[in-house]
């Protein structure tokens, strides 16, 4: 019979991949504690429009990658393939302005039709922080200072170089846009398919071109900073005055674009060599205007998204230190007594492995092998006076108590 297969691009969580998804999240969600982000969960598929409109139709992501379909009411639906768009969404549609300032943080799965490879993936996951409301470079500082110390606290920061651009306000966009057609149009026929149908579309994509001898015509295009309002250079300089304040180092590239259309003034990625193509592990930027163009009032936004299966790949599983025991028999006769044991500390929180029917050398060892600090031995001479041996697997120090006072030794 035909072995079933998982579905291109998808992959079970298992074991440690499950362990690290379940690690990178709490310390996400211990970072949105400590800065003042507020839990969201929005559905996993929204109508096509949300997207559509925001991330620009010119963009990979709507015109390649979405997972769309016209369901049984015929309305087009689109499992979400980012967070932004389904929040601002969800902004709008619950009337959130009068919670402004607003900051959400979010996570869970995301759907891309893209080629899979090592940190690319048709399911993935995103841990995706939003703060709505205020438009000024000292949120876009604590922002990018939250993302540092998130990738600090899960241990890859130090494998990671953060790159910085602004690309300034939609005056500053609209100019340089036309300066970057104009220069890139001498070398219409030498840039690659993707770069000529983006000339037309998306002149700005071509800048984070992969193609080599895209970035050998890309070298020499006019930089974006020669066309920044005032507004937006002084917006810039500021930002890069309080990173350095905070102590975050930083590059800057004028050719980080970003794939999504919705992005003004601050746009930032952190970047890392250990991935090989897949490099970006953390991306983000400003999106003033976005909600507007979803048909909501005129609120500013900044956020960033980090993928969990890029930091998974990245980060080491801190080890296990649980309070936690094995309840293991000499005998089966003593399975019931055992069961009771068990039973008590787990009602006192101590994490406990019990497995009845399993000899006595072999749950040992399994008890070992699951990390646990303490074993109780149930036998037959402890039990006639109500004791265990209890052993400490770390120190190897053993000793006989009553079974009354096993739950003082986990306090
Ligand atoms: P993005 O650059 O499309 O931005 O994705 C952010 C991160 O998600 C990437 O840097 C990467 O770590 C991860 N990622 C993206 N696609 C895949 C994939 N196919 N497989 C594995 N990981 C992937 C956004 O999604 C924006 N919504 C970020 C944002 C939030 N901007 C403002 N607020």
């Amino acid at each position: 019979m035909e072995k079933i297969q998982p579905v291109r691009g998808t992959k079970d969580l298992f074991a440690e991949d499950y362990l690290k998804h379940e690690h990178i999240i709490a310390i996400a969600k211990n970072i949105a504690h400590l800065y003042g982000y507020q839990g969201i969960s929005t559905p996993i598929f929204e109508f096509g429009n949300v997207f559509k409109r925001s991330l620009g139709e010119a963009s990979d992501v709507v015109g390649k990658e979405m997972y769309s379909f016209v369901d049984k009411g015929n309305e087009e639906i689109t499992l979400r393939p980012e967070f932004t768009a389904a929040i601002c969404r969800a902004y709008i549609s619950n009337g959130f302005q009068h919670l402004l300032p607003l900051k959400l943080f979010t996570h869970g799965p995301l759907f891309r039709y893209e080629r899979p490879q090592k940190g690319r993936q048709r399911q993935f996951h995103q841990l995706n922080y939003e703060f709505l409301g205020p438009s000024c470079p000292e949120v876009d500082a604590e922002v990018i200072a939250m993302a540092a110390n998130l990738l600090d606290k899960i241990g890859v920061l130090k494998d990671t170089i953060l790159e910085l651009n602004s690309l300034g306000c939609t005056q500053t966009r609209k100019n340089y846009q036309e300066a970057l057609v104009v220069y890139l149009k001498d070398f219409e026929n030498e840039l690659s398919y993707d770069s000529k149908i983006r000339l037309a579309k998306n002149p700005l994509r071509i800048l984070d071109s992969k193609d080599e001898n895209d970035k050998k015509i890309i070298i020499n295009a006019p930089k974006i900073n020669n066309y920044f309002t005032s507004e937006a250079a002084d917006f810039f300089a500021k930002l890069q005055e309080y990173l350095t304040l905070l102590g975050i180092n930083f590059k800057i590239n004028h050719s980080l674009v970003r794939g999504l259309d919705y992005y003004n003034h601050t746009a930032f990625e952190f970047v890392t060599t250990a991935l090989g193509a897949q490099g970006t592990v953390l991306a983000g930027g400003r999106y003033n205007g976005l909600i507007k163009l979803l048909g909501g009032d005129d609120t500013s936004g900044i956020g960033f998204a980090a993928g969990i299966e890029r930091l998974a790949l990245l980060c080491e599983l801190p080890e296990q230190k649980l309070r936690s025991c094995a309840v293991i028999i000499f005998d089966n006769a003593h399975t019931n007594i055992a069961m009771k044991i068990a039973n008590e500390l787990r009602l006192k929180n101590v994490a406990v492995q019990f497995e009845p029917g399993i000899k006595f050398d072999k749950a040992l060892k399994n008890a070992v092998k699951a990390n646990c600090q303490f074993a109780v031995f149930v036998g037959e001479e402890e039990l006639k006076t109500n004791s265990v041996k209890f052993k400490n697997l770390d120190t190897r120090l053993e000793k006989t108590i009553k079974i009354e006072d096993l739950q003082y030794e986990f306090c």
